[in-house]
């Protein structure tokens, strides 16, 4: 069984690529049959093979969406890496992520995620218990439009597969630990669920406008992913600078090396730069941002209550007018890495606070 769902009623679609033959059966997303295993297309770092989310764009749909509620079977290596990749985890996050996230780790410990895989209903259960915000089993990626709905709904679809042990360290594709441990730990902040709603609304109100879309997109990209906090004063030099640096985006929380870098890294490490910037909204909207590589361009918020006030204005007119401007050539988009003249990353370790 994969997802509940019979080996048979997986159909090639070419050799060793499976999508699910039942039109009933929910699932429509690509599978690569490895052995017993139907594995999510896409490699990482793979040459020039394009992810199978490019390769077969139809087939991400709502179909993935598997209600009612399925379980599971894991096998015993999955939830050995499983339990060996949330102790590494455990040991980095200390200091480095913030307590909504380590509180969420508690949370994970106590439904029995320290040795396995957690149950995924049990999980959702308590979370709609504390914030209401519920979590749904997917096979796949689901379409924006549906993704933008659900969030609005206070639904979180949650990847069923895990990564495999080559991918251990790294994947740039949602799995179930990312999913879990990365998300699923700020989704019990009330005040945090309520900004992923009003994302999901904003996203929703721009079905089949993908430029706006892609807009609302990078916003949950660097805050939602790869969000960053901290507390902000201002050194001697009256440059902003940030202590106590900390994650709270999924995209880091749920990796051991991300959650380094991100908030000890020099600002050029190797070939990569780690760009901290204060959160700007303006800012974001303007930077490209990379599904497939390590991130270069991280924003730093002060509070939960910056992402709130974001919608304190018209958000949409707001994207629709950044928009207007680029296309007036007023305004220009700016690639990951790069800094705009004027403009300065924030080093780790920052400057001593100034006292008073
Ligand atoms: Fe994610």
């Amino acid at each position: 069984l994969f997802s509940g769902i019979p080996y048979s009623e997986f159909v090639e679609v070419e050799p060793g690529i499976a999508r699910c033959a039942d039109p009933t059966v929910p699932g429509g997303y690509c599978y690569r049959i490895e052995g017993r295993v139907l594995r999510e297309l896409g490699e990482p770092g793979a040459d020039d093979q394009p992810s199978g989310l490019q390769k077969y764009p139809d087939l991400v749909d709502d179909k993935s969406i598997l209600q009612p509620f399925v379980e599971i079977i894991y096998s015993p290596e999955e939830h050995d890496r499983w339990r060996r990749m949330f102790a590494d985890i455990e040991r980095t996050a200390p200091g480095r992520t913030v307590s909504d996230v380590m509180k969420g780790f508690d949370w994970i410990r106590r439904l029995g995620g320290m040795k396995k895989i957690p149950s995924l209903q049990a999980m959702s259960d308590d979370m709609e218990t504390i914030s209401g915000f519920k979590l749904v089993p997917a096979l796949g990626l689901v379409s924006n439009d549906s993704f933008f709905r659900m969030l609005m709904e206070g639904e979180f679809p949650i990847t069923l597969s895990l990564r495999r042990e080559e991918e251990y360290a790294y994947t740039p594709f949602p799995d179930i630990f990312h999913d879990l441990v990365g998300h699923a730990p700020m989704f019990l902040n009330k005040d945090f669920c309520e900004f992923v709603r009003k994302i999901g609304e904003l996203g929703l109100s721009f079905a089949g406008q993908p430029k706006p879309q892609s807009m609302v997109s990078k916003i949950y990209w660097y805050t939602i992913e790869f969000g960053l906090k901290g507390e902000r004063y201002r050194s001697l030099g009256e440059r902003i600078a940030y202590r106590d640096l900390q994650v709270y985006g999924a995209g880091i929380a749920s990796s051991v090396a991300e959650t380094q870098i991100s908030v000890e890294a020099e600002i050029t490490t190797g070939d990569r730069k780690i760009n901290r910037l204060p959160f700007d909204l303006e800012r974001l909207l303007l930077s490209h941002y990379d599904y497939d590589n390590p991130q270069e361009l991280y924003f730093v918020i002060d509070s939960y209550h910056q992402l709130a006030e974001l919608f304190a204005m018209d958000l949409g007119a707001f994207i629709q007018n950044i928009l207007a401007q680029v296309k007036r050539g007023e305004k220009t988009m700016i690639p990951q890495g790069v800094l705009r003249p004027g403009e300065e990353a924030l080093v780790i370790p920052p400057n001593p606070p100034v006292r008073a």
